[in-house]
């Protein structure tokens, strides 16, 4: 690219030349110095001072290195060389010393003034105060720490929540089990034993026992439904096997299960987390698809588990969902994504609402399998 653009011929205006490089220097936004090849300073606009704060005579048989970090001495010096020899104008950051010691941070550019193409007389400095852009790459800089820690902290919340989530549905549903689902069992029993003689006290007994028995069907459907007892004695093959069943049982819809686990225990993180997220896909293909049938597939291959839900039903338009459910309006693909990205997996969500069908692929790191 050449260095200047003339559109009416270079000649064609009579221009003092020196008077128009004066003028630019002089009203310059830029400091500009000119030194001979050691650095020692010829001349330098006003700039310099307006930003340095020192007195005109402070440069007189200095060097331009006076004005610059000390720290930052060696560094620069090699730069500026760099830049000189390869004939590149580098921009290079640095810190000027003002009057009072403090320093302001500058974007300096060398280049060379050459009588001809061997004779370099002197250097040519153009430094620009990058101070705001400095102040405001902190800001930012700062933002983005304050951000990755809130975030950083929203997940261990999260994480948090969703343990704790877990841990009082396995308590319920031993409670549940435990608790009234063996009083109700006694109830029953001590009903059984009964001996009336009347047909109506007969009947009645008989009723209680039926209520009692419906009662106690409920109660262990309640507790599996919170807790598959299944998912933490048998593993996740086993457990997914029993919801799918459950949850597509009285629906019309055909269900289609297949695995290569071989009832193999995963960790137990990978397992809640893809239990869950099987969980709210099949109720979503339910819900919301009009599906004919539903399949479920379980895969490990080498040390990565995938796992897919897929229906054959009327499909939808995920941007349109992942959108509603940012505003709050549904919480179930949300909190897909937020428990496979705890568990460290990958969520894949592909739906066609034009030709219909819905997949939801998750993959889980299982590393070498389950912490006993
Ligand atoms: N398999 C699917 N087939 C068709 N539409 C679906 C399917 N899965 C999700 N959707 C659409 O995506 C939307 C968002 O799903 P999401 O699970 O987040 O919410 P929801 O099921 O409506 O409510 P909930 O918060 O109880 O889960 C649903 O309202 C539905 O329109
Ligand atoms: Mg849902």
């Amino acid at each position: 690219m050449p260095a200047m653009y003339y559109y009416t011929g270079e000649k064609s205006l009579t221009i003092d030349s020196m008077n128009l490089y004066r003028n630019l220097v002089e009203t310059s936004p830029n400091i500009v110095v000119l030194t001979d090849m050691s650095g020692r300073v010829h001349m330098c606009n006003a700039r310099l001072f307006k930003l340095t704060h020192y007195e005109p005579e402070f440069l007189k048989n200095r060097n331009i290195r006076d004005i610059i970090s000390t720290d930052e001495h060696c560094q620069v010096t090699e730069q500026i060389t760099a830049s000189l020899l390869q004939g590149k104008r580098r921009k290079i950051q640095c810190h000027l010393r003002q009057a009072d010691g403090n320093l302001l941070p500058v974007e300096l550019i060398p280049s060379l003034v050459q009588a001809s193409p061997q004779m370099p007389e002197g250097i040519l400095f153009v430094i620009a105060d990058i101070s705001d852009r400095t102040v405001r790459d902190q800001q930012i800089h700062t933002l983005l720490q304050e951000l990755r820690s809130s975030h950083q902290e929203m997940q261990a919340l999260s994480r948090k929540l969703m343990q704790v989530q877990e841990e009082e549905r396995l308590r319920l549903s031993r409670e549940l089990h435990d608790g009234i689902g063996q009083a109700l069992t006694a109830i029953k029993i001590h009903l059984q034993s009964w001996d009336h003689t009347s047909t109506e006290q007969q009947q009645k007994r008989q009723q209680c026992i039926e209520i009692v028995d419906q009662t106690l069907q409920e109660v262990r459907t309640l507790a599996l439904t919170l807790r598959p007892s299944l998912l933490d004695d048998l593993g996740l093959e086993a457990a997914l096997r029993w919801q799918l069943n459950q949850q597509t049982k009285n629906s019309g819809i055909k269900a289609r299960f297949s695995t290569n686990l071989n009832g193999q225990r995963l960790p137990g993180e990978v397992e809640i987390a893809c239990f869950r997220v099987a969980q709210e896909a099949v109720n979503n293909a339910i819900k919301h698809a009009r599906a004919k049938t539903i399949a479920l597939r379980l895969l490990l291959m080498g040390e990565v588990l995938t796992m897919e839900v897929e229906d054959d039903g009327r499909g939808f338009d995920t941007d349109k969902a992942w959108a509603k459910a940012a505003c709050g309006k549904s919480m179930g693909l949300l909190s897909m994504k937020e428990r496979v990205a705890l568990a460290s997996g990958q969520l894949h969500l592909e739906s066609d609402f034009t030709r219909g069908g819905t997949l939801v692929r998750v993959s889980f790191p299982v590393g070498g399998g389950r912490d006993e």
